[in-house]
């Protein structure tokens, strides 16, 4: 029913540098996997088997990560080495890749606007790769959000609780609640101020979108930073329609961040790497 996602990638990753001057900041490993690689699987076991990169220059590697190394793989056919390429082989059998290229750094919005010939006229899921959100004991975050899209159908922004003095980083909803975890959109801001931040409700790097996005962004001018904000065409639709904000289960870890990217790798390290 939801069979795409698209994962807007062409960032820069300037808050790595100069590890990311000529590396994808998405390439960056966590542990042995490269961090967008846990996006893909988490998008794969919701049952999204195309994937769309929403690309630019310098990120090529992305394309060839999931693509065969015949070379490398014929070097370590029938050696214990083997098994280190098995998890993403079996994506790689699995998953339709696409991609397309964002020349120009114009917003969230804008980028999610340049995949629209790949997606085209049905509800797909968007992953931004820079949070690493892990279900652990539950479903990934998509598989919940795919879960709920079949019950309500219509867009679902993720969300989660931050402290206030870290609404400035993110979109934040207000809402009715429909549920413990489950709220109806009635606004949404873009990187507020603290004082004008509508709740804690951070809006977090998943989303399941109707097709109808595209018009809205299309109709949606820039916003905060001058970018075109996808939260502003969120926004757009939950006013004309209907909107849900969930309240994921499972823990998220700021990639974008240094300091986040230290504690995921850490979590990583001890509950999936060490724990094989
Ligand atoms: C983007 C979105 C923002 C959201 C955030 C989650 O911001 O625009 O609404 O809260 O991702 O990570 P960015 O982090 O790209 O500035």
């Amino acid at each position: 029913m939801i069979r795409k996602c698209l994962f807007p990638v062409a960032g820069y990753g300037t808050r790595f540098l100069p590890a990311t001057k000529s590396m994808p900041k998405e390439m960056l490993p966590i542990v042995n996997k490269p961090l967008v690689q846990y996006g893909v699987e988490e998008a794969v076991e919701a049952g999204l088997e195309n994937i769309t990169f929403v690309t630019g220059r310098g990120k090529r590697s992305i394309a060839d990560h999931f693509d065969i190394s015949y070379e490398l793989e014929h070097q370590i056919a029938g050696t214990a080495k083997e098994e280190y390429l098995t998890g993403i082989r079996s994506i790689i059998d699995k998953v339709n890749f696409s991609f397309t290229r964002q020349h120009e750094m114009k917003g969230l919005g804008h980028a999610i606007l340049t995949g629209e010939p790949l997606i085209g006229d049905e509800a797909f899921g968007v992953v931004l790769a820079d949070d690493l959100c892990i279900g652990g004991e539950y479903d990934g975050v998509m598989a919940q959000m795919v879960k709920l899209f079949k019950q309500f159908r219509c867009s679902i922004v993720a969300i989660q609780e931050v402290p206030e003095d870290e609404v400035h980083k993110y979109g934040v909803i207000a809402g009715e609640s429909i549920s413990d975890d489950i709220f109806r959109v009635t606004n949404m801001v873009e990187k507020p101020k603290k004082e004008d931040a509508p709740s804690n409700l951070a809006i977090i790097g998943r989303y399941i979108l109707t097709p109808d996005i595209f018009e809205k962004i299309r109709e949606t001018p820039p916003g905060a930073n001058g970018e075109v904000q996808i939260t502003d065409a969120i926004l757009r639709q939950a006013q004309e329609g209907c909107v849900l904000a969930y309240k994921f289960k499972g823990r998220r870890f700021d990639c974008g961040s240094v300091d986040g990217f230290v504690e995921a790798t850490n979590y990583c390290y001890e509950n999936i790497y060490k724990a094989k």
